[in-house]
């Protein structure tokens, strides 16, 4: 569990191994401008259920799920993250990868991905997604024109996490 003053809210992060197919469901229903596509968010509350995930709340309310992946013992990937529109911008997504890196970091991951909609769409939702990740540190490692189909430009973005002090840790 972390905590963080984020413009006078307090951000409350737990993670936790798996259970949160309800709570991203719920979310999802709320960001239809981002989640409009009734099999890939079936595919995102299975995830949920199924894969760790960080949960974040706001004077006990919660207000965003990021849910991860793991690739191998060295990487993983954001594999969905929603916050409330109403707390959008309020340092929730950060809170979230903050807690996503210091849990992940300290199991010995050393990249973490996630793929989002290119900047080859132009959708101006995602142009955002886009800017919070970039903002974030995460950076273009390939973009992906047909991954998703014809019309749903993917980009993989990257960011090395965790530091040696975290791995040797691990290995000690
Ligand atoms: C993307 C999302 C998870 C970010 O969460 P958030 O809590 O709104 O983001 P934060 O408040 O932590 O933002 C941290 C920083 O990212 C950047 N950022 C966030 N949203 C941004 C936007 N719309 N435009 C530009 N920069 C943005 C800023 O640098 C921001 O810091 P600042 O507010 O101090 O300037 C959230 O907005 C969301 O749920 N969006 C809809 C769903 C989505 O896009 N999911 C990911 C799909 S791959």
């Amino acid at each position: 569990m972390e905590a963080v003053v984020t413009g006078g809210s307090v951000v409350e992060t737990e993670y936790v191994l798996g259970g949160m197919g309800g709570l991203c469901s719920s979310l999802l229903a709320e960001l239809p401008e981002w989640f409009g596509v009734p099999e890939a968010n079936a595919d995102y509350v299975k995830h949920a259920d199924e894969h760790p995930s960080v949960i974040a709340s706001v004077e006990g309310e919660k207000v965003g799920l990021t849910t991860v992946v793991r690739h191998g013992p060295f990487a993983a990937e954001v594999y969905s993250m929603a916050v409330r529109p109403r707390t959008h911008r309020q340092g929730v997504g950060r809170a979230m990868l903050h807690l996503v890196e210091t849990r992940l970091g300290a199991e010995g991951v050393e990249f973490l991905q996630v793929k989002t909609l290119s900047s080859l769409h132009p959708d101006t939702n995602y142009a955002d997604t886009r800017a919070f990740y970039l903002g974030y540190g995460f950076r273009i490692l390939e973009e992906h024109p047909t991954l998703w189909g014809p019309g749903s430009p993917a980009v993989q973005l990257i960011k090395a996490v965790g530091s040696e002090e975290a791995r040797s840790d691990i290995r000690s």
